[in-house]
């Protein structure tokens, strides 16, 4: 499974690429608001840092509206990936942008209906929201497994990334599925690599060693 990381900071970005967890990274304008300054540059910086894929989102509700937007986006580099809402005008829009070549990120995805929908527009990937979803009581990991099912029998291309991922549990699920990119806040990367027994057994090395060496 991928790893994207879900954010605009730069800070962010260059700590997990400096551990090799960095395939990609997804953005949208929440994100990009949070972090202030001038969005043109910070996203030219994000394409230019990251080797993989990079999201980027349109605005606008229109096709046309998105489709010129895109051919704004994908002037950052040759890695971004247009952002598009799953809407019926997104999915004009998604169309569009597969007969050109650009790939597309279907997001605010909620049922795996929608998730069809985008595949057959020719989406890349997929985005299904499992944390917004278990915000008002749905399974969010249960729709992945759905999304997984439908494009397994039915041999889509498009890749499941599973986004809005809120505790390491929505990562590992992700991967025991087999969804194809998990899109993870940095937070949530860095509460992966902790374990108490990490911590207990490094600290033990430390002591055993320091009393070994003092000895010689
Ligand atoms: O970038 C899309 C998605 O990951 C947003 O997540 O935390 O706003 O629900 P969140």
């Amino acid at each position: 499974m991928e790893f994207f990381l879900d954010t605009a900071n730069l800070d962010e970005i260059r700590q997990a690429t400096e551990m090799g967890l960095v395939d990609g990274v997804t953005t949208n304008p929440t994100l990009l608001s949070r972090e202030g300054g001038d969005w043109r540059s910070r996203m030219q910086e994000i394409c230019d840092m990251v080797k993989g894929p990079v999201s980027l989102e349109v605005v606008g509700e229109t096709a046309s509206q998105m489709i010129s937007e895109a051919e704004d986006l994908t002037s950052f580099g040759d890695n971004v990936v247009i952002k598009v809402p799953l809407t019926t005008e997104g999915l004009v829009a998604t169309r569009i942008l597969y007969r050109k070549g650009v790939k597309t990120n279907v997001t605010l995805v909620f049922s795996a209906l929608q998730a069809l929908l985008a595949a057959k527009a020719g989406a890349t990937y997929v985005s299904p929201f499992v944390g917004r979803l278990d915000g008002i009581a749905n399974d969010g990991m249960e729709l992945i497994r759905e999304i997984r099912t439908i494009f397994d029998n039915y041999d889509f291309s498009t890749k499941v990334l599973v986004a809005s991922i809120r505790h390491p549990m929505h990562v590992l699920d992700s991967a025991l599925i087999g969804a194809d990119v998990a899109t993870i806040p940095y937070s949530v990367i860095s509460q992966l690599a902790s374990h108490p027994l990490t911590d207990k057994g490094l600290a033990a090395f430390k002591a055993d060693w320091d009393n070994f060496t003092k000895l010689n």
